[in-house]
């Protein structure tokens, strides 16, 4: 018999932390035992992401994920947590038709999803609708989207030049026009952070995006110090090198998290 568990924690839980401007934190996650282990040191959300293929199989991009590899890791997630609530990846090119999107977030969903994760802006508005009108909660994924890295060119800051800017926060507002029930930044200065916050009612997550959103993610391997990437990105804050545990480098990131310590100017993208 599996160990009683307390409920998974609700979208609602993010509305109210929007609302009472108080922040949450979120890992990435792959496994039983690490999920076990950020659920049980306060991690609000965690996320099977497509970059369990850089950081787990080994390749140098996210591109090679398929449906098959998130669901079983959502499963292996699944099993260790205790509340957190789980969101996962849609991989490159699981939404390429409204029909595959169908199929691939209901397995996903059915497979123990609270939600799903979608890369990409404008195009993928319609896809946003559709999801969502059938009762998909959808984070949309903007600002640096590494699935279209070979067309961006590099893991570089997006939204810096005016045009962007504008062209970013169209694209966020059309997103939770379409449905979104939450909205993920990815390397955006904190300028364009802080205007697409102020403008969105619906919860936001940054990464290298500035101590503004509503909560903050990391991929664990980053925070744990021990990423595969050449060099350590400048929103990446090791914990476990001021840490004497996993456990306690965990509880510290949840802690910074909360209480705005992180991230500091140190790890944010200025204009
Ligand atoms: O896959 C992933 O880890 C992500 C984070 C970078 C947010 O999408």
């Amino acid at each position: 018999m599996s160990a009683v568990k307390s409920p998974e924690i609700t979208i609602e839980n993010f509305r109210k932390h929007k609302k009472n401007k108080t922040k949450f934190s979120a890992l990435t996650c792959y496994d039983a035992t690490l999920s076990k282990t950020l659920s049980d040191n306060g991690v609000e959300m965690i996320l099977v992401g497509d970059s369990l293929g850089m950081v787990i199989q080994g390749h140098d991009s996210t591109l090679p994920v398929s449906v098959d590899d998130i669901i079983y890791h959502l499963r292996c997630v699944k099993k260790g947590n205790l509340s957190a609530h789980i969101m996962a990846d849609m991989p490159f090119m699981s939404c390429a038709t409204e029909d595959l999107a169908f199929e691939n977030a209901s397995r996903i969903m059915q497979a123990g999803a609270n939600s799903i994760k979608i890369e990409g802006g404008q195009w993928m508005l319609n896809i946003t609708k559709t999801l969502s009108s059938q009762g998909i909660p959808i984070c949309a994924h903007i600002g640096l989207t590494p699935q279209s890295i070979n067309r961006i060119g590099g893991y570089s800051v997006q939204g810096r030049d005016p045009k962007d800017k504008k062209k970013i926060l169209k694209e966020a507002i059309e997103l939770q026009d379409a449905g979104a029930e939450m909205i993920l930044f990815e390397c955006i200065p904190d300028s364009l952070t802080n205007s697409l916050v102020d403008n969105l009612s619906i919860p936001t997550i940054g990464i290298g995006a500035g101590p503004k959103t509503d909560g903050q993610i990391m991929v664990l391997h980053d925070i744990l110090g021990i990423s595969p990437l050449a060099k350590k990105p400048k929103f990446v804050k090791d914990y476990l090198a001021e840490n004497n545990s996993i456990q306690e480098a965990i509880s510290s990131y949840v802690y910074e998290v909360r209480e705005g310590i992180f991230p500091s100017k140190e790890h944010t993208f200025l204009d």
